[in-house]
């Protein structure tokens, strides 16, 4: 008798209301509508109301995940939630969200591996699934972008949007996560991060002034990176499940520039139509770009879709999730 799996049995997503197009960001600092669009696939990016914070777009989400998916939210054993972006410093976010949507049985963490958090986070939670220890298992994966984005350094601002996807975990008999590849390495922290604000360099009026609690990127490395991890975990997973391009109904990558998207399809092969993207209108949302994604085709999806989870991001982490769709998406409100 094989093991039960955990499925992805409900998807849901919240993105806030204000947009900032590129028009906008021409009027903050040197860009272009013609430069973004062309570097990075990006139109505009939603940017949450100041004050609100993680737990208001992870309440929206999950309160829409525990309405169509009819559970009691007294039901929920664990909720994870991937961010790098929480409300406060400390406590975590996960049990914010838990508290704003009633989950008053649940416990719960958050995980910080940046633009991989969802999948790192996701990988966590199947395992409860698996060894039944827990029935229903909520996965968030989501960040408020542009509350630690520098709005004067052009390289950085235009790509990143706030935003936030959850999914609940249940088991199946038949269908969910079958495999996972993921990575780390912890010198990219050398091209990625935020170098003031943690222990190491607390917030002052020095690193105020330097913006050194808001992201640096070294956009070229990572760029090389993202494709190169992204590519070679799917092939791994790939590789390990007998699985031939064929056999993939969707890839569904980071969304962290169209050009990396494209180039990490054609190096796999993959046409475009299998490849799931939503970075025109959302931009990068760090942890909610794959939830985010997967809601938003949610209505595509069919019960056995051979499905691909791949990201890159800041630590370096980075990694592939190979799962079965469980339900009939086209059935979804
Ligand atoms: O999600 C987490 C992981 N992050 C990523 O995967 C992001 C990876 N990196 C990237 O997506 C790209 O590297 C960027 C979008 C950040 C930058 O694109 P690029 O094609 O790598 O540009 P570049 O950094 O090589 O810069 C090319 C030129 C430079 O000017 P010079 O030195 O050639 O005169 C930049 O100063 O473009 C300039 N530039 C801009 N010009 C207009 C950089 N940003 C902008 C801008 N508008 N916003």
């Amino acid at each position: 008798m094989s093991k039960q799996k955990a499925a992805i049995t409900a998807v849901a997503g919240f993105v806030p209301e204000d947009k900032l197009t590129n028009f906008d960001l021409e009027k903050m600092v040197e860009t272009s509508d013609e430069w973004i669009y062309s570097r990075t696939g990006i139109r505009e990016r939603r940017i949450l109301k100041k004050g609100l914070g993680l737990s208001y777009m992870g309440e929206k989400a999950v309160s829409k995940l525990l309405e169509k998916s009819g559970t009691d939210p007294k039901e929920v054993d664990l909720i994870i939630c991937a961010t790098i972006t929480g409300d406060y410093v400390f406590p975590d976010s996960a049990n914010q969200i838990a508290l704003k949507v009633g989950a008053t049985n649940a416990f719960g963490f958050d995980i910080s591996a940046a633009c991989s958090g969802f999948l790192y986070a996701l990988h966590t939670g199947s395992k409860f699934i698996e060894t039944g220890t827990y029935k229903k298992v909520i996965i968030v994966g989501g960040d408020v972008m542009s509350s630690i984005i520098d709005y004067t350094d052009r390289t950085t601002c235009v790509i990143f949007g706030d935003g936030l996807g959850a999914v609940l975990l249940e088991a199946h008999d038949d269908y969910g996560i079958i495999d996972a590849e993921l990575k780390a390495d912890g010198s990219g922290v050398d091209f990625l991060v935020a170098r003031a604000g943690g222990s190491r360099k607390p917030t002052s009026q020095e690193t105020l002034d330097s913006r050194e609690h808001l992201v640096y990127q070294n956009g070229g490395p990572v760029f090389k990176r993202a494709v190169q991890g992204m590519s070679s975990t799917v092939k791994e997973v790939m590789g390990r499940n007998g699985l031939t391009n064929d056999d993939v109904t969707w890839v569904v990558p980071h969304q962290a520039n169209m050009r990396i998207i494209n180039t990490v399809a054609s190096q796999l092969d993959f046409p475009l139509e299998k490849v799931m993207n939503n970075i025109e209108l959302l931009g990068n949302t760090t942890a909610g770009t794959l939830p985010l994604c997967i809601n938003e085709y949610e209505s595509q999806l069919r019960p056995g879709d051979k499905i691909i989870l791949t990201a890159f991001g800041g630590g370096f982490t980075w990694g592939s999730i190979y799962l079965t769709w469980a339900y009939d998406g086209s059935l979804q409100s």
